[in-house]
């Protein structure tokens, strides 16, 4: 088993598509091949010790899932099936999908879920993200001035997507022990 699990939740693709990107960089031993949570059992998302977690945002800030009119269940379905996993000791990172000009109000904010239910639950959450570079009116997944994970906008800012996603990737390397 990879030592670093990588899961994601999509509607039209995007996120698959990063979670592809972040896959790429490492071998086989180091990061898994990226699933989408509506294809896992809560039993092999635990067995991760280090996470990499993706999702855009839907509907209004919104996680995607049936409620926001995502295509097929994601993880506002799969939540509830770890709601009972203790991930203290594990480490977490985020990045989220969003488009700052058509949602500028709620940019994606569904980050800020999945930051709330893993550091409830113990994980240690890494990777904020500086806010510099975008223009958006507000984020929900804005906390002490950083975004709690990657932000991502491939709607308008998808040539600043490899730089964000190496620089990134650097900044978390320590945490995870990535070859970098
Ligand atoms: C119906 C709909 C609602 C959306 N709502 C938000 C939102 O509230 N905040 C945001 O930042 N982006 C929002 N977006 C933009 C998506 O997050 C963005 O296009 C993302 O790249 C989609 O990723 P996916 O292909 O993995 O589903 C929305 C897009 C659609 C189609």
């Amino acid at each position: 088993m990879a030592r670093i699990g990588l899961f994601f939740g999509t509607n039209t693709g995007n996120t698959r598509k990063i979670a592809k990107q972040i896959k790429k960089r490492f071998d086989d031993d180091t990061v898994a091949d990226p699933l989408n949570v509506n294809r896992v059992t809560a039993e092999d998302f635990a067995a991760y010790d280090y996470l990499i977690l993706g999702t855009p945002t839907l509907g209004e800030g919104q996680l995607p899932g049936l409620s926001s009119d995502t295509e097929a269940e994601s993880w506002e379905e799969f939540l509830p099936k770890i709601e009972d996993v203790d991930f203290s000791g594990k480490t977490i990172a985020l990045f989220g999908l969003g488009d700052q000009v058509s949602y500028a109000n709620e940019f994606v904010d569904a980050l800020i879920f999945l930051y709330d239910f893993f550091s409830d639950r113990g994980a240690n959450i890494v990777g904020a993200w500086p806010t510099d570079g975008y223009d958006f009116t507000t984020s929900q997944a804005v906390v002490d001035d950083k975004f709690v994970g990657l932000a991502l906008d491939l709607d308008n800012q998808a040539d600043q997507t490899e730089a964000r996603l190496n620089a990134w990737l650097k900044l978390i390397a320590p945490d995870f022990d990535l070859p970098l």
